[in-house]
């Protein structure tokens, strides 16, 4: 769709515990973005229960709509387009946002657009990085997914890396269950790694054979809980700090060497030198400076989200849905939330 005016989308997240609207002009410019974590509900439970999360985003979807529209100063009228995530996620949580973004364009006669979760997750790039444009490689790192990608534009991708086993945000959630923090515990983890002391352990780094640019963490995740384990049962299943957080400094050397290796090979392979890392664990900042290093090493321009475009947000889902808009790349009323929604190749 051709047009010389602003284009404003009101991006609707709520595939997880996060109850998030925002609206976006022209794909780039956050005007507002509102979101009610439910972190301190979940963590009494030790992870997301799927029936509280969706029971709170029918309580709370209301008021975070009246609040986006209000901070960003605009009426419903305004809007060009409801982009709203249909996929991957829990299925109750989903289907509050599809089924708020299909009411509002029934009564509005706004047209609404179904968006992929991780497809906003690399749009989150967009936000922060205004002069960024594909083709570039997307290293996806987060809570259920990792991923290597070449984004060969707005609208195409190619998958040239999976995780065969735990996403890379799933293994440190659970190390750091076992090593005692709260959900989420990707963050503490990386908090007690800046306190850790290297040399002090040593643990393994996932390899697929003939597979260079997949990715595996069970084997990593499985020999880190052993080390705990054991170190345990001969303390009187105590574990001092200190190596808590030598264990949480090499569990993240592991990682980083995972990521960072794969993701220059690629770009090297396909001579693109832009990379832009999104995703929760993108938030990690020995993770994102030690790409960015290798990147500047290597003359490859290196992009990452603002952190609170990092982990779920709608913003990414309104420039995700701005470019489905300029192609014109609607859905229909039919479209159903799909928990499993796979992220794929795009022609
Ligand atoms: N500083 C950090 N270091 C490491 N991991 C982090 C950090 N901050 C957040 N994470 C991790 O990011 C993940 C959450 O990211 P995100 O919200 O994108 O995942 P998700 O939406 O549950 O999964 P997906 O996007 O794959 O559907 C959690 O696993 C969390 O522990
Ligand atoms: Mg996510």
């Amino acid at each position: 769709m051709k047009t010389n005016k602003d284009i404003l989308i009101l991006g609707i997240e709520s595939s997880c515990d996060e109850t998030s609207i925002s609206i976006v002009k022209n794909g780039r410019d956050v005007l507002s973005n509102v979101t009610n974590s439910q972190i301190d509900i979940h963590k009494l439970y030790g992870g997301v229960v799927p029936e509280i999360a969706s029971r709170n985003h029918i309580i709370n979807i209301d008021f975070v709509y009246q609040n986006a529209l209000s901070k960003a100063n605009i009426s419903i009228k305004d809007i060009n387009a409801i982009a709203v995530t249909y996929g991957p996620g829990l299925i109750g949580s989903l289907l509050v946002g599809l089924s708020f973004a299909k009411g509002l364009s029934i009564a509005t006669k706004i047209p609404f657009i179904g968006i992929n979760h991780i497809e906003g997750h690399i749009a989150s790039n967009y936000i922060t990085n205004t002069d960024l444009q594909p083709p570039f490689i997307a290293l996806i790192v987060s809570g259920g997914h990792t991923n290597l990608v070449h984004v060969i534009n707005y609208n195409s991708f190619k998958i040239y890396g999976s995780t065969h086993d735990d996403a890379c945000g799933e293994a440190y959630d659970k190390i750091a269950r076992v090593l005692g923090f709260e959900y989420p515990g990707g963050p503490k983890l990386e908090k007690a790694a800046l306190n850790g002391i290297n040399g002090k352990f040593s643990f393994p780094r996932g390899e697929i054979k003939n597979s260079p640019y997949d990715f595996t963490y069970s084997g990593l995740k499985s020999h880190v809980i052993n080390v705990i384990h054991n170190i345990k049962q001969k303390n009187n299943y105590s574990i001092d700090n200190q190596t808590i957080n030598d264990i949480a400094l090499e569990f993240e050397n592991s990682i980083i060497d995972s990521l960072v290796n794969r993701t220059i090979n690629l770009s090297k392979e396909l001579n693109i030198n832009k990379v832009a890392i999104c995703g929760g664990v993108s938030a990690n900042n020995a993770i994102k400076n030690s790409l960015k290093n290798e990147c500047l090493n290597n003359n490859i321009s290196f992009f990452s989200p603002d952190i609170k475009y990092c982990t779920d947000n709608a913003a990414m889902i309104a420039s995700a849905g701005y470019y489905e808009y300029i192609n014109e790349n609607f859905s229909s009323l039919d479209l159903n939330a799909d928990a499993n929604l796979e992220f794929k190749d795009k022609e």
